[in-house]
């Protein structure tokens, strides 16, 4: 049987590829991670927009490896401020802040706005850059509310802060497999796989 051609998750988040092993499980690519690649690079995101960065981030990785790369960029939406976080997500309340503290930043901020009005999405893109600079995106978005309070020990980022009307639960209370089935990533990543199944037979 002929080997599995290499894809090369490109991110150093630990929940996200957490995750991204899940939600690409029996695909014909054998993944593989940065720090499994010894690449240490970091790409800027210095994009407008979360399909700027994805698309950044995939090509940029794409041509270092030399591998089909996929890259996400994701992030909170909050209808109360406006949509930010936005493609900020990662460094809002500032760098080397911990989830918990970005966290009880944006409840602050929203800490005189009703029930009613803290509606808020993940979006996910991802890209999908080949090394001779092919790139292909998929997007997902999953909407919930910002609750008064954290609650949950699963996910990460800004999960336990968010709740999901459907479920009545907050989307760190929910198991991998629960969230693989309903998230952002998830979504996005059902569209990849089928770009990478493309892929995987050319
Ligand atoms: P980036 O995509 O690595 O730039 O990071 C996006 C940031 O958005 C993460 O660091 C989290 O703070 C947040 N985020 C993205 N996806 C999720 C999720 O599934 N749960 C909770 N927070 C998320």
């Amino acid at each position: 049987m002929i080997k599995p051609a290499k894809l090369l998750v490109g991110s150093n988040n630990r929940g996200k590829l957490r995750e991204y092993a899940e939600l690409l499980r029996g695909i014909h690519f054998e993944l593989t991670t940065l720090s499994g690649l010894g690449i240490t690079e970091e790409v800027e995101e210095s994009g407008s927009n979360l399909k700027q960065n994805a698309i950044r981030k995939a090509t940029a990785y794409a041509k270092l490896s030399g591998l089909t790369t996929m890259a996400d960029d994701s992030g909170l939406e909050v209808d109360a401020l406006g949509g930010e976080p936005g493609p900020l997500s990662r460094r809002y309340a500032g760098d080397n802040v911990s989830d918990k503290e970005r966290n009880d930043y944006l409840l602050a901020k929203l800490r005189n706005i009703p029930w009613e009005k803290r509606t808020a999405r993940f979006r996910a893109v991802i890209a999908i850059a080949t090394p001779d600079g092919k790139v292909k995106t998929a997007e997902g978005v999953c909407e919930g509310i910002i609750a008064f309070d954290s609650k949950g020990a699963g996910g990460f980022g800004y999960d336990p802060i968010f709740y999901l009307p459907e479920l009545d639960k907050r989307m760190a209370e929910l198991s991998l497999a629960e969230k693989n089935k309903i998230s952002h990533r998830a979504k996005a990543a059902q569209k990849a796989r089928r770009i990478l199944e493309r892929l995987a037979k050319q």
